[in-house]
């Protein structure tokens, strides 16, 4: 398995539309492995392609503690089935030590399909809700920082600039 490299805010690639997957192969069940690999290392509960750049509609998540819980969610969308907002805080593998808070649909019925292509459903709310909510809006180049004040999106793009800055000199 191997470690990918994860992109981070404000990379412009993190913005590109993901395309639907239409080839259930070997080479998706990689990827696959690959992200989920890649989440563990980096102690994240959920990571959509688009981070990793692949910009295919492909996302992982797993809520354990322990990685013993994975789900590969491929081409997903879903339905609000509760349309109160609930206040979600999050924070995200592409802007280190950022977090915002977010209103996300308290519960969702999910369709997707899994790595042989079979369809799926599955209805969420709470944390699992959130984060499916939360990577779909990675698949569309969405960002928590969209979410955010003007002026807080630019502080945090100032920060994060000037750490990339730092890491490319050592
Ligand atoms: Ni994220």
């Amino acid at each position: 398995m191997n470690r990918l490299n994860i992109l981070t805010f404000p990379d412009p690639r993190l913005r590109k539309k993901a395309v639907p997957i239409t080839a259930f192969d070997k080479e998706l069940e990689k990827k696959a492995k690959d992200m989920l690999f890649t989440m563990y290392e980096d102690k994240g509960i959920g990571l959509a392609a688009t981070q990793v750049d692949i910009h295919e509609r492909l996302i992982v998540i797993d809520l354990s503690k322990d990685g013993s819980d994975p789900l590969v969610i491929i081409n997903p969308s879903y339905e609000v089935l509760d349309d109160a907002l609930e206040i979600s805080k999050e924070g995200c593998l592409s802007i280190p030590t950022f977090q915002q808070e977010v209103p996300r649909a308290k519960k969702i019925a999910l369709t997707y399909q899994d790595l042989k292509g079979q369809t799926q459903k599955l209805t969420a709310d709470g944390l699992l809700g959130f984060c499916i909510q939360h990577e779909i809006d990675h698949l569309n180049g969405k960002l928590l920082v969209d979410y955010a004040s003007s002026l807080k999106r630019s502080r945090i793009k100032e920060k994060l600039m000037k750490s990339k800055d730092v890491n490319n000199k050592s």
